[in-house]
């Protein structure tokens, strides 16, 4: 019987691969996440007091106001060594040596602003989207090993949250993963030019392996769709955990009330290295995002793995040694 450290790396080991066929982990009321809501609710919206009231409509703040808390947010040491306690303590990624993320995000979504659109003032395009359409994260990153964390920092409802569609995990759907390109959206962002902000599903998309669709198919597909969806319910302290490979995406918040969370994404080098991710079904992304993610440093210092060190050096690192 294992024991010791080797006992949580193969513990850790086999969370991740249950999350990479599919399993959704929900980690409830976690110290550092009942820490980071009440620092939010106590510190961070007295210093962005526009954004106060929680009960409060949203629907009319400016954009400039939500990227500068966003910004503040995602820059903050407090935060983001609150972020890091939370993951260490679900114990999905132990040791945290090998762990790399991409950036803590803050989702301001505000009632009534409908998918994120630049011709909308009241959602924003930028870097800090607030209201996302259905997609995988991988359609984007093709990082198979990629894990999404989500926690809500005030209370949530089932009309103003993330929906996850459990049985798209094994099915297929059209996107435009293969044309869809991150330099694109950089170069649309500098003129303020729409372009989607990842690659979406799109049903009349032609997508390599599958066949068009008929009419009746795709009633019978959106349907299939519309039964499957999950809101997540879980309450601010809580942290739920899933494959960047799950089908996902914001619900449209009509509710009055603004949707506040936190999310970021992980991958888990030894699983790059050693070949253990989800199954890619239907992206088709030219490229393979590794550069998107670095690692968490800190707790890895004794394994002489610094912070910021891109995954896909840390790769090559561990395949060297
Ligand atoms: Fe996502």
């Amino acid at each position: 019987m294992e024991n010791g450290p080797n006992k949580y790396r193969m513990a850790a080991q086999g969370t991740r691969i249950e999350l990479y066929n599919g399993t959704l982990k929900v980690f409830t009321q976690v110290p550092a996440a009942i820490e980071l809501c009440k620092y939010f609710r106590e510190s961070y919206l007295e210093k962005h007091s526009i954004l106060k009231s929680p009960e409060a409509t949203h629907s009319n703040t400016p954009e400039s106001v939500r990227v500068e808390a966003c910004e503040d947010f995602e820059k903050d040491p407090r935060v983001q060594g609150l972020w890091k306690k939370i993951i260490n303590s679900a114990g999905v990624h132990s040791p945290l040596s090998y762990a790399c993320w991409d950036r803590v995000r803050l989702r301001i979504q505000q009632s009534d602003g409908g998918y994120d659109n630049v011709s909308n003032e009241l959602n924003s395009t930028g870097r800090f989207s607030s209201t996302l359409p259905l997609h995988r994260d991988t359609w984007a990153s093709n990082v198979m090993q990629q894990l999404n964390w989500w926690t809500p920092l005030l209370p949530i409802d089932k009309d103003r949250t993330l929906a996850i569609y459990p049985n798209f995990f094994e099915k297929p759907v059209p996107n435009t993963s293969q044309q869809w390109s991150m330099k694109e959206l950089k170069n649309h962002r500098k003129k303020n030019a729409p372009y989607p902000q990842l690659p979406m599903f799109d049903v009349n998309c032609n997508v390599v392996g599958l066949e068009p669709m008929q009419k009746e198919d795709k009633d019978a597909f959106f349907q299939e769709l519309n039964e499957d969806a999950q809101p997540i319910l879980i309450s601010p302290g809580d942290v739920i955990v899933f494959s960047g490979a799950h089908l996902h995406g914001s619900v449209v918040n009509k509710t009055g009330k603004t949707r506040f969370s936190t999310e970021l994404r992980t991958v888990d080098a030894l699983d790059v290295t050693e070949e253990r991710h989800a199954r890619n079904i239907d992206g088709h992304s030219p490229g393979v995002q590794y550069k998107w993610f670095e690692s968490i440093g800190e707790l890895g210092e004794d394994e002489g793995i610094d912070k910021g060190v891109r995954l896909d050096r840390l790769v090559e690192k561990i395949k060297t040694t």
